[in-house]
Parts: structure tokens; sequence; C-alpha cells
């Protein structure tokens, strides 16, 4: 992607004229949805964090079923109360934001390495034909440390790599934690996860969509399910609404909530749990006048790890779906693809 492919330096043009590569097909088209059997101002849930962590029995209790029925009905949901410190959060969309308002030149200098996701520009591209997404990322390896790619990690602004690295810190147990309690949603072992996964891969990814004069004809990122186990997201403050899930066949906005993040199932979930927790389809769009900015933190397991449904939740009545698979071929895999809806997690379902 070179210079006439950067969405931002488009902006800077201030042509109302969108390039071909990025006018969606009209059966993708972001307005051509048929309106509406599933009301659309419906949120996805809350689930109140605290209550988790030190609710009384009861609180405890009804959290937990909550989050049941979130991971089952919704595969989405909005965590308050999540006890990272606000002014982290601040903090990391005021580096990211810097980053992304610097000049092209110097972003360039970490571009974004063919087939990792890891740098500056645009991933999951892979031939000329390709619609491009509106938007910039700047995506980095976080854990374990050797995925760091020392060159890619920028010097300005200068409490950039500071700041990602506190900010990984706070994300990486608050995916734990969650995944405990996930644990327990399924009457599991509450360190199934923890145990299964090794030295869990965590890494980061800054989304930047440029407000779009045509927003009716291009997708601020094409829809995918993540390849991730949970995937944790901060939506800039002040951003437009972007983020939109696929519920009955709607695309359901999901509206940020100050200071709450969003958390999603990944396809690994949706493989250990034989399809009892999906992975949803998500896509974002843009806004006509609104730039956004959104922080996305994705936890896998260690690549090494064999993956396959957990045995408890394989049954006769619930019948294997998901062959085993080294996590590591299925996540080379993913980055290898264009976003497609599910369809990555092709790769592993047992086909009858
Ligand atoms: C994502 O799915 O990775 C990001 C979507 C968003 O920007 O809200
Ligand atoms: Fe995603």
């Amino acid at each position: 992607v070179g210079h006439i492919d950067d969405v931002q330096e488009l902006k800077k043009k201030k042509t109302s004229q969108i390039p071909e590569r990025f006018i969606r097909d009209t059966t993708e088209r972001p307005t051509l949805d048929k309106p509406i059997s599933y009301p659309c101002n419906i949120n996805i849930p809350v689930i109140d964090f605290s209550k988790l962590v030190e609710g009384n029995r009861d609180d405890f209790c009804k959290e937990i079923m909550k989050l049941r029925t979130c991971c089952e009905e919704w595969g989405f949901f909005q965590v308050m109360n999540h006890g990272i410190d606000l002014e982290l959060l601040e903090r990391i969309e005021k580096v990211a934001m810097e980053f992304f308002m610097m000049p092209l030149e110097e972003k360039q200098k970490y571009p974004m390495i063919p087939g990792t996701v890891q740098g500056y520009g645009q991933a999951f591209v892979f031939s000329e034909d390709q619609k491009l997404d509106w938007c910039n990322m700047f995506a980095l390896g976080l854990e374990p440390h050797y995925l760091r790619n020392p060159k890619l990690w920028p010097t300005k602004p200068s409490d950039f790599s500071e700041t990602v690295d506190i900010y990984s810190r706070e994300i990486r147990k608050l995916c734990k934690n969650l995944l405990k309690y996930i644990a327990i949603t399924l009457s599991l072992n509450d360190d199934v996860f923890e145990e299964m996964f090794g030295v869990a891969v965590q890494a980061v990814r800054m989304n930047y969509y440029p407000a779009c004069p045509r927003p009716d004809l291009v997708l601020g990122l094409s829809p995918h399910s993540d390849g991730s186990a949970l995937t944790v997201l901060q939506q800039g403050k002040g951003s437009s609404v972007g983020l939109q899930i696929l519920k009955h066949n709607t695309w359901i906005p999901v509206q940020p909530i100050p200071n709450a993040l969003v958390v999603n199932i990944g396809d690994t979930i949706e493989v250990l749990t034989n399809g009892r927790y999906k992975s949803v389809e998500h896509r974002a769009v843009t806004h006509k006048e609104k730039d956004r900015l959104s922080i996305v933190t994705f936890y896998a397991p260690s690549y090494e790890i064999e993956l396959g449904p957990i045995q408890e939740l394989v049954d006769d009545n619930n019948p294997c779906k998901y062959r085993r698979y080294n996590h590591g071929e299925y996540s080379k895999h993913y980055v290898t693809n264009k976003l497609q809806g599910k369809k990555t997690l092709e790769f592993a379902k047992i086909k009858n």
C-alpha cells in the first residue's frame, strides 16, 4: 500500500472522489442492509466486572449468569468497572492519536510486514483486485517477548512504548480474569484456559478510521470474526459509532459507553467450547464528519499449543464439531488470508 491508498492522506486532499479500490460491491455496502427485522437500537449487554471480582455471593452468581448469556447469545459484551485505571485508558488513546497524527513518512518507518499483522499500514491485503478498508492500522506483537520486533516500536511519541507496555499488562490481567469467569459459566475448572494456553500470545492493533465523504460506499473494516480467544476493544473518546456486529442477519451498532471496554469471543473459544460460545462476525463503518480510533487487544494461546474442543463439552448431544490443530498454524492461516466473515474458521471445522 503506497501513498495513494493511505486513507489519512486521502482525507487531507479533501476530494469527494473515492478511489475505486475502496468502493464496495453493492452487496457489501453498509447502507444496503435489509431493514430491519430486529430492532437496531438494541445494545449489546454490559457486565459489571466489579461484581465478579468483589461482589457478594448473590451478585457474583447473577453476574456469572449474565456473562453466560452474553457468551451464548451475543459473543460481544461491554465490561464496566473493569478496574483498569481510567487515566491509563486516556494515555493509550493519546499516544495512539499522536502516532497516527505524525506525517506519513514518519509512520512509514514502521511498515506493515506482509503476512504478520505488525507495523503501520493495511493488513490482510493479498491481491490487486481486493477492496481496501477505509482504515489505517498500527499493530504490534506484545507477548511472549520474542514477538516484539524492536524495529517496529516507534520512538515517537516518546512515551509510546512505555504506555503500550503498561496498558498491555493491565489488559492481560483482565483477559486472564475474564477467561476464569468464562470457564465458570461453563461449569469448568476456573483455570482450564490458563492451563491450556501456555504463555499466552498478546498483540495490539490500533485502528484509525478517518471521516469519509461517502460512508455509504466503503467499509472501515471488512466483516470478520477474530482468530483470538478473547479480544478487548477500547473505543476512542469522542469517536463516531463505528463497530457493528452481525446478529440475526442484521448489523447492530455498538454504542460506546464511556470508560467501558468491549469484549468479544474469538474463534479459539468457539473451538474450545465446541461451538457453545461462538465468535461473532463484526465490521467497522465510517462516518461522514468524524474520525474514529479503536485500540484492540488480541489474547490467544501460545503458538505451539494444540487445540480442540474440551472433552467435557463433547457428548452424544454435542458431537465434536472441530478437529484438533496447532494454534500457530491457525494463526498463520488467519493472517495470510483476507478478512471474510467467519471463513477462516472453516480451517478447523469437521465437515460431514
Ligand atoms: C476490529 O474488529 O479489530 C476493530 C473493529 C473496531 O474498530 O471497532
Ligand atoms: Fe475484530
